[in-house]
């Protein structure tokens, strides 16, 4: 609203004169989380406009406690505000860039963007800045650059600061000394690139981007989050752990354009050669959700204390920490049906039957039937129609991404995606886990992966099923007897079995085609393993 007058009242060319645009609400309130995140006492906003990031830190319950410095140069748009009575804010009228501001824990700014030459007292205030830096400002063409390195100076120790910067700043001469000093003092951790930037940044007219630095100090890597719309910003709730790439400083050299290496970050990796989508041989979909897994998950004891009779029950991976190992048997099943583990679902087919009645009655009653999925179904109480799946893939998973080869009549929960094979990906399915299950399979599917923060990565059943596997061809190379043998000993020395899938891999990736990798030794254990060392 405020925006709105003000835009509708104030001459277009005054707000060019004072480089004004605005930060949309959702990137201010990403801003925002960033700085706020280590209750930092006093914060700065040197170019304060019409206030929204003051306004994203008050909405939190702990913006009250925080000193707010404010510095504006136009004090047209400061008429504009009404701030009377909030005793934890100081506008001050001024030019930020003379000013003495002091330091602060958190820093938060959209810096005007106005070419150099249009900043009309520049001579007087470079020099200042430049000898409380004590470094030379040369070449800097865009005033958002020195509010940044002004900035820089000014953040305290282990305090936050979030900047708006224009995306080609990571490309021109004066951005060198920036990245230099962002790169040497280990300040920058994160930048958020938006992809679809006309959606989020309607007035923008330069590309922009986000950089979160923290000064700690700390050798870290550097985050790259790319969000496409103001739908996705609203959803992420903690912006430190939403990012779908990490680069390493020293992967970054500060003389060096930044943007081809951060978008080769994103770019299609060359696929292996000859290599197809897992799309090709199979399907990988959700597993089964039931809108109330503590209800249809049933262990051996509560089957039968409700005499659920076999027909109306069936085997079922109810979470993700019942399969440890890559191979799921009959016997691990068992194992765990007999521990009493919830390794059931309720599969009503006989609905007269009386105990059956009386199992729904209690969910009614217990209100199962209301709840969000339950009730969109047209039988409360009637899971999905799913056969078991050969291979199941962990949807959560830190380090390796988990393969499973499954070999009970279990369906899953949504704790894992099931992948069914088609006609030309059945009889393979053995050696397309032996691929999976490789070193080299793993790395190349976590190319698609979604980072959630601590190590833990996300799989979309859609990102699987873009992931690149070996052709048929390719796979036929691998011998049957071989790709047996490796499961048989992933049973009980999974390291064992990735070593030998690395040297049957390696070996299909590099090999004329038509050659059959056999693995001498057939199913003898100790063969193969000289073979992998
Ligand atoms: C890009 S706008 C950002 C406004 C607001 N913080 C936001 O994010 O929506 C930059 C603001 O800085 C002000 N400004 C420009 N030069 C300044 C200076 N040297 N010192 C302080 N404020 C300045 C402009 O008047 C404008 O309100």
């Amino acid at each position: 609203m405020r925006e709105t007058n003000y835009v509708d009242e104030t001459p277009i060319n005054h707000r060019k004169d004072y480089g004004q645009f605005f930060t949309p609400v959702s990137v201010a309130r990403l801003m925002t989380q960033w700085v706020m995140k280590d209750d930092p006492k006093t914060i700065l906003d040197p170019a304060f406009g019409l206030g929204v990031f003051y306004d994203e830190v008050t909405k939190l319950k702990s913006g009250n406690q925080v000193l707010f410095t404010g510095y504006e140069i136009d004090n047209h748009i400061l008429t504009y505000l009404n701030y009377n009575g909030s005793p934890n804010l100081q506008i001050e009228n001024n030019d930020y860039l003379e000013a003495e501001v002091g330091s602060f824990d958190g820093i938060i700014c959209n810096p005007p963007y106005m070419r150099f030459q249009r900043f009309l007292n520049r001579h007087d205030v470079l020099p200042k800045i430049e000898a409380k830096i004590g470094k030379k400002l040369v070449g800097y063409s865009n005033i958002s650059s020195v509010f940044l390195v002004k900035s820089l100076s000014e953040i305290n120790v282990n305090g936050n600061l979030a900047f708006i910067m224009p995306f080609e700043f990571f490309n021109t001469g004066y951005g060198k000394e920036i990245k230099k000093s962002l790169l040497f003092n280990h300040l920058l951790k994160q930048i958020i690139i938006f992809s679809n930037e006309k959606e989020i940044f309607s007035d923008a007219t330069t590309t922009v981007c986000v950089l979160l630095c923290k000064n700690d100090g700390k050798d870290d890597d550097v985050k790259i989050t790319v969000v496409k719309t103001n739908e996705e910003i609203d959803k992420i709730s903690d912006i430190t752990n939403f990012y779908q790439r990490e680069i390493k400083p020293s992967d970054l050299p500060y003389n060096k354009k930044w943007t081809p290496l951060i978008l080769a970050l994103f770019s299609e990796q060359e696929p292996p050669k000859g290599f197809c989508k897992l799309s090709f041989y199979g399907t990988v979909t959700r597993g089964i959700a039931t809108g109330a897994n503590d209800y249809f998950a049933l262990t051996k004891s509560k089957i039968k204390d409700w005499k659920l009779g076999d027909n109306n029950v069936c085997k079922c991976i109810t979470k993700s920490s019942q399969i440890r190992q890559s191979i799921f048997s009959d016997d691990d099943f068992s194992s765990l049906y007999n521990a009493d583990k919830p390794v059931h679902c309720l599969d009503v087919k006989d609905h007269k039957s009386q105990e059956i009645i009386e199992y729904i009655n209690e969910g009614e009653k217990l209100g199962y039937h209301e709840r969000y999925l339950t009730k969109t179904r047209n039988t409360w109480y009637k899971i999905e129609n799913r056969k078991p799946a050969p291979i199941l893939f962990g949807v959560f998973n830190r380090g390796r991404l988990k393969v499973i080869r499954n070999f009970t009549s279990s369906i899953n929960f949504t704790c894992f995606h099931s992948f069914y094979p088609n006609e030309p990906g059945k009889p393979l399915i053995n050696k397309l886990f032996v691929y999976l299950l490789s070193d080299i399979g793993q790395q190349i599917i976590k190319t698609n992966k979604r980072c959630y923060g601590n190590g833990l990565d996300k799989f979309e059943p859609g990102d699987l099923n873009d992931s690149l596997c070996p052709n048929q061809k390719q796979l036929e190379m691998i011998d049957y007897e071989a790709a047996e043998s490796i499961i048989d000993i992933a049973k009980s020395d999974t390291k064992m079995a990735i070593r030998i899938s690395n040297y049957l891999i390696e070996r299909i990736m590099t090999a004329k085609q038509d050659t059959p990798l056999a693995l001498s030794g057939g199913k003898h254990h100790c063969q193969l393993s000289l073979i992998a060392k």
